[in-house]
């Protein structure tokens, strides 16, 4: 498995396990949790994603749960905050809203270390971009918790160019990610700018629902057919081709994979084994768009 360098002493796994639905399913025991990171760790996925708002706020602390001293020495934490809504310690909120506030943000990061049962997150990521973000405020916390030592890195996730530049001039410390929906079903970043400004700036890309968030595997149509002719051709499934699509891109692409099913799991590296050359590249992009490229 590829490393991606974020830092000089900060590197992820290319292909990182998603956590956004760890609570969805009945067995959330802290034995089946590290089954699953172990069988990442087999195949070099190391970087496990998360976000305080997962799970209705409960995600971390089931990773928490199942994470041995072992565990812990072999995987990088990334996590995110910001979004509020009416669940969990935050049960009392009236409604949604986005807070990037010093006060909400070192809140945060307390509340991840000691529901994951971890000493320092090695990357925290803003969650949404928030309309109401004063970058000065923002901008400092970022670095407060950075220099604190309870932090490695900061990132962000949903970030449009305009976002990313406002909050990074009010910062020391460089952002080191976006984490951006882009997949055959969102492949709009491509073409939009989001992609291209990350990789202007030697940005690496966190991708999330790489799958659709498996729509692109329950679905039919020409994007499934495109998808199952290349699988067959290099004997994997059709999540393995969806997968390579973003590897292959030039702009250093990490897929964030959200399965929780532990044959899936073990399969994640299967991406590494299919030939996308710039034709195969186009023939699912043709398929995604519905029309050929103009
Ligand atoms: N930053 C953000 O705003 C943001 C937003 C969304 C997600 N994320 C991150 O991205 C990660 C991945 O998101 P995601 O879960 O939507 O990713 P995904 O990998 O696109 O979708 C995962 C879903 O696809 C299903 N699936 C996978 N393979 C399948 C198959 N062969 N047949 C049928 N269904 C299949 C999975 O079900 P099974 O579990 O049954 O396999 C799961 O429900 C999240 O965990 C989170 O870390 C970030």
């Amino acid at each position: 498995m590829d490393r991606v360098n974020l830092t000089p002493d900060l590197s992820l796994s290319r292909i990182v396990y998603g956590m956004w639905r760890l609570g969805d399913v009945d067995d959330t025991s802290p034995k089946t949790v590290q089954a699953k990171i172990e069988a990442c760790l087999e195949q070099g996925i190391t970087t496990m994603d998360q976000a305080d708002i997962y799970g209705g706020y409960m995600a971390e602390e089931i990773m928490g749960a199942g994470l041995t001293q072992s565990i812990k020495d072999q995987i990088e934490v990334v996590t995110k905050c910001d979004i509020l809504v009416p669940a969990g310690r935050y049960s009392d909120v009236g409604g949604k809203y986005y807070d990037t506030s010093r006060a909400h943000i070192l809140a945060s990061v307390d509340h991840s270390l000691r529901l994951m049962n971890i000493d320092k997150i090695d990357t925290l990521l803003v969650h949404r971009p928030d309309p109401m973000m004063d970058h000065h405020e923002t901008g400092a916390a970022l670095d407060e918790v950075v220099a604190s030592g309870k932090v490695r890195s900061v990132g962000v996730s949903n970030f449009k160019l305009h976002d990313w530049t406002l909050l990074q001039s009010a910062m020391k410390t460089p952002l080191i990610t976006n984490q951006i929906e882009v997949s055959l079903t969102a492949h709009q970043a491509f073409t939009n700018g989001d992609v291209a400004y990350l990789q202007e700036r030697n940005v690496p890309i966190m991708a999330w629902s790489p799958l659709g968030g498996g729509a692109l595997m329950t679905g039919k149509g020409a994007v499934q057919d495109a998808l199952s002719a290349v699988a067959s051709a290099n004997g994997v499934d059709n999540s393995a081709v969806a997968v390579a699509w973003l590897l292959a891109h030039p702009a250093n692409i990490m897929p964030v994979m959200g399965t929780n099913n532990i044959n899936r799991i073990k399969g994640l590296s299967d991406a590494l084994k299919v030939n996308m050359d710039r034709e195969t590249w186009f023939e699912l992009y043709t398929a995604a768009l519905g029309t050929e490229v103009p």
